[in-house]
């Protein structure tokens, strides 16, 4: 079955204190949008619109940066969930299929929980996905005629017996894109909050004798963020899930509580991961590479045998390829740094390219940036680049080449070569005893004033 998806995304989000949109917020890396879109993805949609309302232009922005395919449309007022997926119709219009409904605020519904939606499809006219909360709090509540799904009321507009029902509405509601949006128009504002409610759809499909099912899900995929606290609880909650997820899948966490992930990062099986390290997005490391403690990682690739850190950091476009070293205090970008080439110390490489089994010394430095542009460093395989090179880019250090401890390098080293570009060293016998001397007896001639 052809499925649109729809993301409601204009709410306010007041209570999360912010300039930023409430769904550009984000959890692992990515806004809370991207994770309604990811989850949404498992039902591999023909369309996509998102309804965006408050800070639509920074909404618009990042959902096209993610998938330039959906199409957002802006629901300038926020009068309930069915006015925000009417909004909708005309970019859905002659749309033949189902329609689901997702919130932008709610990152963790599974795959398998939408696509049980989709089967269930094939029992209901309208199927909703409810949820059983510890505290049902102000959930709209579903009222049940046996198996069947008879009407959603709002908190606010039920009765004590229906407030005192435990099984929820999370919002996520599935139905033929037709039929919702006939169904949405029967839909009046007549209740406590004056608002639209897309919750309606359900008694009113069950007036004209069509039926509405449930699936339920857990609780903890139906979290939704409206505050700071909550969204910490989602990071929360999503760690969790990644470390666990990371441990079952044969990766060493000796510390898990202290590794973060972001929504992307995969990692191989054997690979060891040490304390306090931070994967930012776009970060694979393959298995049996070893991240040491306390290392930053963000849009880098770390091969097999590879070791990073304690304290390093890769930034995007670091390529490291097997059997790597990148030491403490090395910072690596947009680099490719070829099998068995060492960074062992304090270090700066970036707009590079390092050749195999190459050494880097301590406090080299590509000199990559001249105030406008980026240059780019290509060292040799075999090359020895000696401790506090500054390497001015653009430059080569040649295959097997060497450079001396403190040299700037400004110009091309050949194959073999070796490079001294540092002033040479001159000695003056006795003059430091009597530069000391001097000094000491200015700082008594001052004392004695
Ligand atoms: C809604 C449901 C409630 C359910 C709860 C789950 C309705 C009437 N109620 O209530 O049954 O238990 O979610 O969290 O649907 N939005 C718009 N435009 C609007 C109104 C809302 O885009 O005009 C978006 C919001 O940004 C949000 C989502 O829709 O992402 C839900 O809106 P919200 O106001 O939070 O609904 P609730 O009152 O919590
Ligand atoms: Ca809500």
């Amino acid at each position: 079955m052809p499925t649109a998806l729809i993301i409601l995304a204009a709410g306010q989000g007041t209570r999360m204190q912010s300039d930023r949109p409430k769904v550009l917020h984000e959890v692992a890396g990515a806004p809370l949008i991207a994770h309604a879109m990811a989850a949404g993805a498992a039902l591999a949609p023909e369309r996509t619109v998102i309804v965006a309302g408050h800070g639509a232009d920074a909404v618009r922005a990042a959902v096209l940066d993610i998938d330039p395919d959906v199409a957002v449309v802006v629901q300038q007022e926020q009068l309930g969930t069915a006015h925000a997926v009417a909004q909708t119709r005309a970019v859905l219009d002659g749309f033949t299929g189902d329609a689901i409904v997702l919130y932008g605020d709610t990152p963790f519904i599974r795959p398998e929980t939408l696509e049980a939606m989709a089967e269930a499809r094939a029992r209901h006219a309208v199927v909703v996905l409810g949820f059983e909360p510890a505290d049902p709090g102000r959930y709209g509540r579903l009222v049940m005629a046996g198996d069947a799904l008879d009407t959603i009321v709002e908190f606010k507009d039920a009765t004590p017996e229906e407030q005192a029902i435990g099984l929820c509405n999370s919002g996520v509601i599935a139905a033929d894109c037709a039929l919702l949006f006939e169904l949405i128009d029967a839909v009046g504002n007549d209740n406590a909050a004056g608002e639209y409610y897309l919750t309606d759809i359900v008694g009113l499909a069950r007036a004209r004798g069509l039926s509405a099912g449930i699936v339920v899900c857990d609780e903890a995929e139906t979290l939704g963020v409206n505050s700071r606290a909550d969204l910490a609880r989602a990071e929360a909650a999503f760690q969790a899930r990644a470390r666990a997820e990371a441990l079952e899948n044969g990766v060493t966490l000796v510390a898990p509580e202290t590794v973060f992930f972001a929504h992307d990062t995969v990692i191989g099986r054997d690979a060891l991961i040490e304390p306090n390290v931070i994967f930012g997005a776009g970060v694979t490391v393959e298995s049996g590479a070893h991240i040491r403690a306390f290392s930053h990682l963000e849009g880098a690739h770390v091969s097999r045998g590879a070791v990073v850190g304690p304290f390093a950091r890769l930034r995007p476009g670091a390529e490291l390829s097997e059997d790597v070293r990148v030491g403490n205090f090395v910072e690596v970008k947009n680099a490719l740094v070829a099998e068995g080439a060492k960074i062992n110390h304090l270090s700066y490489i970036g707009d590079a390219t390092v050749g195999a089994e190459a050494n880097i010394g301590a406090g080299t430095v590509t000199c990559n940036y001249d105030g406008v542009f980026k240059h780019h460093t290509e060292i040799g395989a075999r090359a020895f680049i000696g401790s506090d090179t500054m390497l001015v880019a653009p430059v080569r250090i040649g295959e097997g080449a060497m450079t001396a401890s403190g040299s700037v390098i400004t110009s091309n080293v050949p194959d073999g070569a070796l490079a001294l570009g540092r002033a040479r060293q001159d000695n003056k016998p006795g003059l430091a005893a009597k530069l000391f001397e001097r000094l000491r007896a200015e700082k008594a001639r001052r004392k004695g004033n």
